[in-house]
């Protein structure tokens, strides 16, 4: 038996998880500091390292008391390397070279997209390459083939922002706040997801993303239909009611042009299993369409539950053992890369 510890600071969250043989998570805790970036409406890179400081040991001491076990039992220290935010990433490392070093263990700089597709095989153990791949969260948003022996084929990528990038704008635009993703999710259920006809953005023969139209298109209709109203105010409930429709639509849009791509790419390469990661896919539509749009064209869809969807450090160390079992342990000067691609 094998016993990881993850640890997770590329972006706003200090997540770390304590996990055996890559599959049975024994226990994982996250603190976010999303709280302070609220009135910026966006992640502030020097408040995200700062807070991850403040927090890292206390996030250590409750994911060990989770996990019911003392760090002498930890067999190896693993550690999100890249991609992220360059001096949030340089805490987690630096602190995961320290353990690693104070407890005369190996260290693993784990890829972030790697294990958040390497979420939904802990998820669902049965699932291994082939698959089709989808990351979709605040910074990515990428479609490909993960094949045996983890090797990436890319298919498609985002051209302007990640689909997350693109809730979190729309959010601002509403006033709805930070992070816009859960709010426009639980939002949209009360309002019509055909009440405002956005544009989807759909290449042919191409993979690739893009979201800056769809939220240009947003922005306009907020300015000539919610913002002319502030100046003969409607009643609240009315406002509500538009906002709900705003976001319901958007969200309809958003989640239809990574629908419709993920299941391209499944029909183009014969592979029948998509496996689903980052925040995004903790949205509650786009994992009703894909199940069911999925199970009509007989795929597997497999995506984890949200907490092991978004940020957190099980996916870490569980990605981290099968990087143990083929020797690639890093070394002790181990490089935070932030712009680190995915198969990398
Ligand atoms: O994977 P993640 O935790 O961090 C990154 O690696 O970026 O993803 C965060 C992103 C944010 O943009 C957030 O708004 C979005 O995921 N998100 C959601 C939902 N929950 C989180 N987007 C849509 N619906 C959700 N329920
Ligand atoms: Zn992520």
């Amino acid at each position: 038996m094998t016993r990881i510890l993850g640890i997770e600071t590329s972006c706003d969250e200090t997540a770390i998880g304590v996990v055996d043989d890559g599959r049975r998570i024994l226990g994982h805790v996250l603190a976010s500091s999303q709280e302070f970036h609220r009135p910026y409406g966006g992640v502030i890179p020097e408040i995200a390292a700062r807070v991850h400081v403040e927090v890292i040991w206390q996030v250590l001491e409750a994911a060990l008391a989770k996990a019911n076990c003392s760090l002498d039992e930890i067999d190896a220290v693993a550690v999100t390397s890249g991609p992220g935010l360059p001096g949030a990433l340089l805490i987690g490392v630096a602190f995961a070279k320290g353990l690693a070093m104070a407890l005369d263990r190996p260290l693993l700089g784990v890829n972030h997209l790697t294990a958040h597709l390497y979420a939904g095989e802990m998820h669902q153990p049965d699932v291994s390459p082939p698959y089709i791949g989808l990351v979709i969260s605040g910074g990515h948003t990428l479609l490909c083939v993960v094949h045996p022996g983890r090797h990436i084929e890319p298919l498609g990528e985002t051209k302007d922002d990640a689909v997350g990038e693109a809730f979190d704008k729309v959010a601002k635009l509403l006033d709805l706040g930070y992070p816009g993703g859960p709010v426009i999710d639980r939002l949209s259920s009360e309002g019509r997801a055909d009440a405002v006809p956005f544009p989807r953005h759909h290449t042919k023969g191409s993979f690739d993303f893009s979201f800056s139209g769809l939220k240009t298109a947003v922005y306009h209709h907020v300015r000539d239909t919610l913002a002319a109203s502030r100046e003969s105010p409607p009643a609240a409930a009315s406002r509500h009611a538009a906002v709900a429709d705003v976001a319901a639509s958007f969200q309809e849009a958003a989640v239809d042009m990574v629908v419709v791509r993920a299941l391209r790419a499944c029909h183009r390469t014969g592979f029948r299993t998509i496996v689903v990661g980052g925040g995004v896919a903790a949205n509650r539509r786009l994992r009703q369409r894909l199940a069911e749009e999925g199970d009509a064209k007989r795929l597997r869809v497999v995506i984890p539950p949200p907490a092991l969807c978004v940020d957190n450090g099980a996916m870490i160390a569980g990605c981290a053992f099968e990087m143990l079992r083929r020797g690639s342990a890093s070394p002790l000067d181990l490089p935070v890369e932030p712009n680190r691609p995915l198969g990398a």
